[in-house]
């Protein structure tokens, strides 16, 4: 049923944008340098130092930085990659990108993160990769899951596209997820802890690697036609800008979105604090409400970022139902995510016939709340009402 076209008075997501950010956007817009200068630079430095790795590379999304990622690990034609069903869809877009194929592995229900027992069992002679998703900022276990890359000779993409600032490890050796896998990838979305508006990063600590993701973003130019400081905007004058070395993409990000993500990405540990703040509230709210899961909020070794507030439903409420009481009241949610292995497009994709019911049967009862930086007390708690009186209306 169609769900009636309400004013949505608390959003799903908002960014959190200051007048530092506004401040370093307009500079940006008075010069004439608006892209490949020295924001891309800067955002690239401050990311790989914040990471502790040797190198970020901006793209213009998430997606596009998966998608690199594959590339420059060599991932091709008829690659098997073990991948995550219960994710966003870009990850096995980014799959059939380079012409591999995506293999769905079930999640563990804890944690939602792949499940490295299952990712043991979906290796074959054909695998070539596996990619890893932070789901929800919950840090997958990465110690498992590097130990099976380096067992079978797989290349790791560590996606932490949801999960920027989240730590694995133990104190002091916790490191930042996305400089643990072969190369990571972040998203700058605006419903992201950290937004560009559209963007991503590549973190990795390989030289070579880095070299050619400047190059692949940049429609296969020389890299060193390039300079981060901006000479390229001098056009044919420089050597090797008009030279194509390989087939490549325009994934740039622009000056504009690279002063933005600089001064978000300074402001990144105090927006992730309000984050678990936020968290904490709702889960007070919903500590005595029957019925409801609330999301994982501690794991051992790992420091959660927290993306989305998403419960588990009861499993006698109609989650539709729930949506559209929550909408009347101008409430927004979302369904993250619907198994990408069900979606109509990727069943015919699919290396078998896939059945993964853990996934299938989580899938079907998460409900995200509303959740950003500066979500109020009041607004949590008319969201946590209108909930508990839909779930005991039961629809
Ligand atoms: C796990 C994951 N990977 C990849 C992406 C794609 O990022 P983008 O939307 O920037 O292309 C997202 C975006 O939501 C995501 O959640």
């Amino acid at each position: 049923m169609m769900r009636e076209v309400m004013t949505v008075t608390i959003p799903l997501s908002a960014p959190d944008i200051t007048e530092a950010e506004i401040a370093a956007v307009t500079e940006v817009l008075r010069t004439p340098r608006l892209s490949l200068g020295p924001e891309l630079a800067a955002f690239e430095r401050a990311l790989a130092d914040y990471h502790e790795v040797d190198h970020a590379v901006a793209v213009s999304s998430g997606t596009a930085g998966l998608h690199l990622a594959l590339l420059v690990l060599g991932v091709g034609k008829g690659d098997e990659v073990v991948i995550p069903s219960f994710a966003f869809v870009a990850v096995a877009n980014a799959v059939l990108q380079v012409h591999a194929v995506p293999v769905f592995v079930e999640i563990d229900p804890v944690t939602l993160n792949m499940d490295p027992a299952r990712v043991t069992q979906s290796i074959t002679p054909r695998t070539r990769a596996m990619v890893v998703v932070h789901t929800f900022g919950v840090p997958a276990e990465m110690d498992a899951l590097r130990t099976i890359a380096r067992q079978h000779g797989l290349a790791l993409v560590e996606d932490a596209c949801e999960a920027v600032g989240a730590r694995f490890g133990n104190p002091p050796a916790a490191r930042r997820v996305g400089s643990f896998g072969d190369v990571g990838v972040l998203g700058f979305y605006p419903n992201k802890q950290l937004t560009t508006g559209e963007g991503g990063a590549l973190l990795c600590h390989d030289a070579g690697y880095a070299k050619r993701l400047r190059s692949l973003r940049n429609q296969g130019r020389s890299a060193d036609g390039v300079s981060p400081a901006g000479e390229a905007e001098v056009g044919e004058s420089l050597s090797g800008w008009l030279d194509h070395i390989e087939f490549g993409y325009n994934y740039r990000l622009s000056e504009i979105a690279c002063a933005l993500g600089r001064v978000q990405l300074s402001r990144l540990d105090e927006m992730l604090a309000l984050r678990e703040a936020a968290a904490r509230r709702y889960d007070a709210l919903f500590a005595d409400v029957s019925g409801i899961e609330r999301p994982l909020s501690e794991q051992p070794h790992r420091s959660i970022s927290w993306f989305v507030y998403a419960v588990r439903l009861p499993t006698w409420v109609n989650r539709e139902h729930v949506q559209n009481v929550l909408a009347a009241r101008g409430i927004a949610t979302g369904r993250y995510f619907p198994p990408i292995h069900l979606q109509p497009t990727w069943r015919k994709h699919s290396s078998a016939d896939v059945r993964l019911p853990i996934t299938e049967t989580i899938a079907c009862r998460m409900l995200a709340l509303p959740f950003f930086n500066r979500i109020t007390t009041s607004q949590q708690q008319e969201v946590a009402e209108a909930l508990s009186e839909a779930i005991s209306d039961k629809g």
